[in-house]
């Protein structure tokens, strides 16, 4: 049988990583160049958006080149190209809008506006395909949300966070262990060599809402933190990593069961750079025991962070649906979750 093959090349610049891939039929990365930029950035603890863009320039012409080569492929084979078009940083995300238009304009193919958080749960599809209805918890640097799925395209927020986002929090409570922005990574190295000795709030964890809220979290880790200084007393790093993590995983992982009892669904999907965190995986990973109809896709580690492969997997499914941007296309820093509606 010969199975049509559709190639998308999908572009993503929302924040500090510039990423470009060639996916095919939505399933098979040929090739997902990320080039980081995360040390012009820890120096300041965190990302500047000017900075961001002027490295987003630097380097898209180079992702390109790079990805189409390492594919093996030329604009000929192409079907798409897609794009990461909010939320985001406006300048960041407005020039991965416009290398996409120009290559879907130079050679005629239609363009694909891509949502980043659709992206992001769509990492999930190379471990295998979405089964519909399905649950996601989205947890990011800038994101912390609960999503129903109930078909393809079609994107329910349940709950989400009214303050910080979880990944967020990571990085604001390791600056003040003095580590390196991105945190969470070493945050979770050392939860793992501590125990949960401060007990800190877990915030709305007794609310009937799908709500978050980690701001109130963060202040009591920062307070300790400093009263400890203020005392001359020396508090194990290990355990304030650890008592910090454990309430970031009670409050995502109780949250997400009673989601889970309110909305059956045949699939969660673990997603965002904070689903890479190993505490987070374990939990789920026990908690859904107990609901055995229930698959557990996680996305695959290399794939939680932003990256372009997710954002062509996102981009297949308008593809078949054949829902197109054009030329107008902007970038829209704020995007809310009514991309596509079915
Ligand atoms: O999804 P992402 O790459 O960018 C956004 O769209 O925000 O997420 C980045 C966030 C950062 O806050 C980073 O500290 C966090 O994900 N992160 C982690 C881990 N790895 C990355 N947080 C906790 N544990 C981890 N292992
Ligand atoms: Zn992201």
């Amino acid at each position: 049988m010969n199975v049509e093959r559709n190639l998308i090349l999908a572009f993503e610049s929302s924040c500090d990583e510039t990423s470009v891939a060639v996916i095919e039929n939505g399933e098979k990365i040929l090739s997902n160049i990320v080039a980081t930029q995360i040390k012009s950035h820890q120096r300041f603890g965190g990302v500047v958006p000017e900075v961001a863009s002027r490295h987003h320039i630097e380097q898209i012409t180079d992702c390109i080149d790079l990805a189409m080569s390492e594919a093996a492929v030329s604009y000929e084979d192409l079907s798409a190209v897609a794009v990461t078009y909010g939320p985001g940083l406006v300048g960041a995300l407005l020039i991965g809008v416009t290398a996409a238009k120009t290559v879907a304009y130079a050679h005629d193919l239609p363009l694909i506006p891509v949502n980043h958080m659709a992206g992001h749960i769509y990492a999930a599809r190379y471990v295998k395909p979405i089964e519909f209805p399905a649950l996601a918890l989205l947890v990011s640097g800038g994101h912390t949300e609960l999503v129903y799925l109930a078909g393809p395209g079609q994107f329910e927020i349940i709950g989400e966070t009214r303050d910080d986002a979880a990944g967020e929090a990571y990085d604001k409570i390791g600056r003040v262990l003095g580590i390196n922005y991105p945190a969470g990574p070493e945050v979770d190295r050392l939860a793992h060599l501590g125990q949960d000795t401060f007990h800190f709030p877990r915030a709305m964890d007794d609310s009937k809402s799908f709500d978050f809220s980690f701001s109130g979290l963060k202040s009591a880790f920062i307070n300790t933190v400093h009263h400890a200084d203020q005392i001359g007393e020396t508090l194990k790093r290990e355990d304030l990593a650890a008592s910090f993590q454990q309430a970031v995983v009670d409050v995502l992982a109780d949250k997400t069961m009673r989601a889970l009892d309110a909305y059956p669904v045949k699939q969660l999907i673990l997603a965002g750079g904070v689903a890479a965190n190993h505490g987070l995986r374990e939990r789920l990973d026990s908690e859904l025991t107990a609901f055995s109809d229930v698959e557990f896709l996680k996305a695959p580690l290399k794939l939680c962070g932003d990256n372009a492969a997710m954002i062509g997997a996102a981009a297949y499914v308008s593809y078949q649906l054949k829902q197109f941007g054009d030329m107008s296309l902007n970038a829209d820093p704020s995007l809310e979750f009514d991309w596509i509606a079915s």
